[in-house]
C-alpha cells in the first residue's frame, strides 16, 4: 500500500475584515494542524458538520488555497509553495469536483465545450481527436453522446454532476476531491452517482478524498474516514470501524444523527448543544469541551492529542 499524498500539519487561516475602514481584523483558524495520508486507490471520506474546515482542506490540497504553514507531498514530491506555472502538471493529477453543479459548470458553454477545456489546456488527443475523447467520456458516465451540444441549464442536477465528474476525470487524473458531490441531489440520484464514482475507481485507479456533511452518505463507500470538528481532525479510522466502535463524542454524536441509507444499526440518542456567542469557550483545553456530554475535570484546561487506540483507528480525546 503505498501512499500517494501526505499532508502534514497543514495550518490555513482567514483574515477577514467587517468593512474596508475596519482596522481590525478577525481571524479565523479553517485548518488546525491537519495530518492526512492518503493511499492509492482508496476512498478517504472527511466528514464534520458545516464550517468545520473541509472545503477549505480540499482545496488547499488542490493549492486553490496555499497552505500558511505545513507540508504536502503528492508522490513524495513537495508540492506545499510550488509557483503556479509549476502548478500546471500537479493541477493535471488532482482534480476537485464542486458541490453546486450549476455554479461550477459555465452557463455559457455548451456540454462538449466544458468538457473539451481541460483536454485543450492539457493538451490530451489531436485536436480532430477531441470530440470522440468526449464522447467516451460522456459514456463513462452513463450519458449518451448527445449531450455535446447541451446547455448546463438543459440538465437535470444528477446530469450535471456528471458532467463535471466528466471534465473532471478527462485529465485522466490520480486523485479526485469530490466536495460534498451528492448534497443537492435526490436520495436515488445520490446512490446513482455514488455507485458512479466506485465505478470510476475500479476503472481508472483513481484515489478518492470525498467530502461530506453526513456520515450516512459514505458508510458503504469510503474505506477510511476522518472526522473533524473546528478545523482539526479528532478521528480517522476504517469506515467499519469508525461506525461500528466510534470513539470521539463527536463522532458518537454525528452517528447518531445519521439516518443510515444501508443498516439498521442500533444506534445511541445524543443530542448535542447548538453552539452561539455565549457558549464558554476553552482556549487552553478541547474545543469540543463545550458541546460534549462526557467533558470530564481535564477537558477545559488540557489540550488533547490524536492518539492510536487501536492498529489505524487514531483518536483527539483526553477520555480514550
Ligand atoms: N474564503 C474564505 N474567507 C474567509 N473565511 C472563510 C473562507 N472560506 C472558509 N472560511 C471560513 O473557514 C471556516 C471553514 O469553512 P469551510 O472550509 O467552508 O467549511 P466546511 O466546508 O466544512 O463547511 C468557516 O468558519 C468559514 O466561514
Ligand atoms: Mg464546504
Amino acid at each position: 500500500m503505498s501512499c500517494i499524498l501526505q499532508i502534514k500539519n497543514i495550518k490555513k487561516t482567514f483574515h477577514i475584515k467587517k468593512s474596508f475602514f475596519d482596522f481590525k481584523s478577525r481571524s479565523i483558524c479553517a485548518l488546525d494542524n491537519v495530518s492526512l495520508d492518503l493511499i492509492e486507490g482508496e476512498t478517504l471520506g472527511i466528514v464534520g458538520e458545516s464550517g468545520c474546515g473541509k472545503t477549505t482542506l480540499g482545496k488547499t490540497i488542490v493549492r486553490l488555497y496555499r497552505p500558511d504553514e505545513g507540508q504536502m507531498l503528492y508522490k513524495k514530491k513537495d508540492i506545499t509553495f510550488l509557483s503556479e506555472s509549476r502548478l500546471f502538471r500537479y493541477r493535471k493529477m488532482i482534480q476537485f469536483i464542486f458541490q453546486d453543479p450549476l455554479a461550477s459548470l459555465n452557463p455559457r458553454f455548451t456540454v462538449g465545450d466544458i468538457i473539451r477545456e481541460p483536454l485543450d489546456s492539457f493538451s490530451i488527443g489531436s485536436k480532430s481527436e477531441r470530440n470522440s475523447i468526449i464522447i467516451k467520456l460522456l459514456e463513462k458516465v452513463e450519458l449518451s453522446g448527445e449531450f455535446i451540444r447541451r446547455y448546463p441549464h438543459e440538465l437535470s442536477n444528477g446530469q450535471r454532476q456528471r458532467i463535471g465528474i466528466a471534465r473532471a476525470i478527462a485529465s485522466k487524473p490520480s486523485i479526485l476531491i469530490a466536495d460534498e458531490p451528492v448534497s443537492s441531489l435526490d436520495v436515488t440520484v445520490q446512490v446513482k452517482i455514488l455507485n458512479l464514482f466506485k465505478t470510476l475507481q475500479k476503472d481508472l485507479g483513481i484515489s478518492i478524498i470525498f467530502i461530506s456533511h453526513d456520515l450516512s452518505i459514505i458508510e458503504n463507500f469510503a474505506d477510511r474516514v476522518a472526522v473533524m470538528y473546528r478545523g482539526k481532525i479528532v478521528e480517522i479510522a476504517k469506515s467499519n470501524e469508525l461506525y461500528n466502535n466510534p470513539q470521539h463524542p463527536y463522532t458518537r454524536a454525528l452517528i447518531s444523527a445519521a439516518t443510515s441509507l444501508y443498516t439498521t444499526r442500533k444506534k445511541e440518542k445524543i443530542y448535542l448543544e447548538e453552539e452561539n456567542e455565549n457558549s464558554p469557550k476553552y482556549p487552553n483545553g478541547c474545543s469540543f469541551c463545550s458541546r460534549c456530554f462526557m467533558k470530564a475535570k481535564d477537558c477545559p484546561e488540557k489540550k488533547p492529542v490524536l492518539k492510536e487506540v487501536s492498529d489505524g483507528h487514531f483518536v483527539r480525546c483526553l477520555l480514550v
